[in-house]
């Protein structure tokens, strides 16, 4: 729409006029568009009253009903019924598609995310990486890209040594079967504050994860053991959340392919000793990257390298997008910059997602000392708080518990998603389960709500339009800013986006249908309706490219 005002406006000023210099009015009697004239009077040598009156005394085209000069200033009001009609009709034709583009050409973008490490809880950072994973990929899908949504398990490190250690001195299996997380959670907690009055244990701990390395039967079938019960945890969440996964491939996944890297590595000269252990140096100011300990023992970096040059090879990605907090960024930046010394040119499509914390009581949640809330608790009472909410307030609901678990998942998702994903947030169950609010049960509410009215109304054919009101403007202007706000979100891969222009559609929906007359005016019902059903396709897409449910009742 924008552009084919420009079109029109450049055709009678012969300025070439870029998009930015069209401006939206903050009031509405000041027009859709306005061109603010000054900038050009140089060039063409007239001041920018002149230029105004002569651009608005030519200026014609089917969206523009008029234009007015307004002291160097072109406003331009917009024929609304004509833009209301065929925005409507397209999107009812092409309901959930309305917005989709082929950008991407079917490009694989592989997308690291969730990652949690086996036999620890499910942090609330894995939570963020899933969520905003999950809707990445979700917006690339939308935009012609085939996502490969890759699971990188933390299944591999010293701390299995140590978690073997304290199993075998005071474990025992029935208690891991029982609650597995908790249990191994507390053993590892266990050895470590053991650790700190009898240092010998961390040589255990060594010792046992060397054995570990070598393939030693027994430690590894203890070791197999604890990740099929912390995959069986994980699922639960997962289910919950209805994220799935294309790979769970994790670090373990790793250990027979780092040795052609590290041999890579060495041939190419870029291995180097430092301290007894092998590093590869990187520019000034960053620390060298570290391949190889003293003892032999690989580290998380050489994972990740033999893991991007894997995932290259498998899924020959257009771009590779590891969803990981902001506290891994040198990490990132290291394993990066080595594949671009092995050579490898798409080292420059590797991209680092970074996101803040979650804090409660502005303090990061830890999971060493003990003080951590079990995400899946979180999520429980999420839907229990969202149960109770919907006893007080709708008792005779159909399908409660299905509803409940939609709102409770939806409010802690969305909370997540509406910030820009860089920022720290603040976790608090209370606030993202109200209905008011810039809230995920603010935006089903209103969908909701929508849907109940197109109950009420019944089917309908065919509609006509007299007259757009501001209202109804506000809305029509913002379901037209679709398209663009789900490119946007999928160029910077940020679901904030979307959560932020789902909040303003449902805000403007509502005051639409609080200041309109929608069921009593028949002769706009059919018109109104058709907006109306035209606003839950738009809502209902926004919600599930942030991977949330929309009821149709609640
Ligand atoms: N398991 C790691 C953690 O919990 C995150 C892994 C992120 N992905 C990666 N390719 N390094 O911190």
């Amino acid at each position: 729409m924008k552009k084919e005002i420009l079109q029109a406006l450049q055709s009678v000023s012969q300025i070439p006029l870029e998009e930015y210099m069209l401006e939206r009015p903050a009031h509405a009697q000041l027009g859709d568009f306005a061109l603010p004239c000054f900038p050009f009077a140089r060039v063409l040598r007239k001041s920018p009253v002149a230029i105004a009156e002569e651009i608005v005394a030519s200026v014609k085209h089917p969206l523009i009903k008029r234009a007015e000069a307004v002291n160097g200033y072109v406003n331009l009001f917009l024929n609304r019924e004509v833009i209301a009609h065929t925005l409507i009709q397209t999107i009812l034709q092409q309901s959930a598609s309305f917005g989709s583009t082929n950008e991407g050409d079917g490009g694989v973008v592989s997308i690291d995310l969730s990652s949690p490490n086996i036999a620890k809880p499910f942090s609330m950072g894995h939570l963020r990486s899933t969520v905003i994973g999950n809707s990445i990929a979700l917006l690339l899908d939308k935009n012609g890209y085939t996502p490969v949504k890759i699971n990188y398990i933390g299944d591999w490190g010293t701390q299995f040594g140590k978690l073997l250690t304290a199993y075998r001195k005071w474990g025992n299996e029935e208690d891991v079967r029982q609650a597995p997380i908790e249990t191994l959670l507390r053993l590892y907690i266990r050895f470590h504050e053991e650790a700190e009055k009898d240092s010998s244990l961390n040589d255990e701990g060594r010792a046992a994860f060397k054995a570990l390395e070598d393939g030693d039967t027994d430690a590894l079938a203890l070791w197999d053991w604890f990740k099929t019960e912390s995959l069986k945890e994980f699922q639960r969440i997962y289910d919950l959340l209805g994220v799935t996964f294309d790979s769970y491939n994790g670090e373990a996944y790793y250990n027979n392919k780092m040795e052609p890297v590290v041999q890579e590595l060495e041939d190419k000269g870029l291995l180097v000793e430092s301290d007894g252990a092998m590093v590869v140096e990187l520019e000034e100011g960053m620390p060298p990257c570290l391949i190889k300990k003293s003892d032999g023992a690989t580290l998380y970096a050489t994972r990740d390298l033999a893991a991007a040059i894997d995932r290259k090879n498998k899924y020959d990605f257009v771009k590779s997008v590891y969803v990981v907090g902001n506290e891994q960024s040198l990490h990132f930046t290291q394993v990066k910059e080595v594949l671009g010394k092995l050579g490898h040119e798409w080292a420059k499509t590797i991209v680092h997602v970074p996101f803040g914390l979650i804090l409660q009581g502005g303090k990061k949640m830890s999971t060493r000392k003990g003080k951590i809330v079990l995400l899946e608790k979180v999520l429980k009472e999420a839907i229990e708080l969202a149960k109770k909410n919907i006893k007080e307030k709708n008792p005779t609901l159909a399908h409660q518990s299905e509803v409940a678990e939609a709102v409770g998942v939806g409010a802690v998702l969305f909370s997540d998603l509406k910030q820009h994903r860089k920022h720290d947030i603040e976790f608090n169950l209370e606030t993202m389960l109200q209905v008011e609010g810039e809230t995920g049960p603010y935006v089903q509410y209103a969908n909701a709500r929508a849907h109940s009215i197109l109950r009420r109304v019944g089917e309908i054919d065919s509609f006509t339009i007299n007259e757009v009101n501001d209202h109804e403007w506000e809305t029509i202007k913002l379901l037209e800013q679709f398209p663009q706000a789900v490119k946007r979100a999928a160029d910077d891969l940020d679901p904030s986006i979307i959560a932020k222009y789902a909040i303003d559609l449902a805000q403007a929906f509502n005051s639409f249908y609080g200041n309109v007359q929608v069921l009593t005016d028949h002769g706009n019902l059919p018109y109104r309706a058709a907006l109306i059903e035209t606003v839950t396709i738009v809502l209902t897409e926004s919600m599930r490219l942030l991977g949330m449910q929309s009821p149709k009742e609640m």
